[in-house]
């Protein structure tokens, strides 16, 4: 498993839980921070972008993996989500497949709210026999 020091989940926390306060949630009223470590150590972060046209809304992950792109990142080290609910919140089953797109399945996800971590997982824990870009190799 890729080793992620104390200091970039520090970092990752933070960004996490900052960026959740401008989810834009007026439908759910379920405010997400998502941040994502690439393979240069650069923190990428993304909320919620709800939209009245409700399917059409973004979750935190999916907008912290476009940053992440869009920023020249290739890799997800590690991810944590920030949200506040009665058990730890964990990307959805499509956020799952995206991060896999990047991501190994000893790739790190931590969920966290505003009191500290609330659950560890490993993709691959949250996505077992996962289908990926490996698959498309002859
Ligand atoms: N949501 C996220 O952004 N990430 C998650 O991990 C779980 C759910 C968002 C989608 C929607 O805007 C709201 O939370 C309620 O489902």
């Amino acid at each position: 498993m890729p080793t992620v020091s104390e200091n970039d989940l520090a970092r990752l926390a933070d960004a996490a839980r900052a960026v959740r306060s401008r989810a834009h949630a007026p439908y759910s009223h379920f405010a997400v921070g998502a941040a994502l470590l690439d393979e240069h150590g650069r923190v990428h972060i993304g909320c919620n972008v709800e939209n009245a046209a409700l399917p059409l809304g973004l979750c935190a992950e999916a907008v912290a993996l476009g940053t992440l792109v869009a920023a020249g990142g290739t890799q997800v080290h590690a991810a944590v989500v920030a949200g506040e609910a009665p058990h730890a919140v964990t990307p959805c089953g499509g956020c799952r497949q995206m991060l896999r797109e990047f991501a190994a399945d000893d790739t790190p996800v931590w969920s966290a709210d505003g009191q500290g971590w609330r659950a560890r997982h490993t993709l691959g824990e949250l996505l077992p026999a996962s289908f990926g870009p490996g698959h498309w190799k002859a």
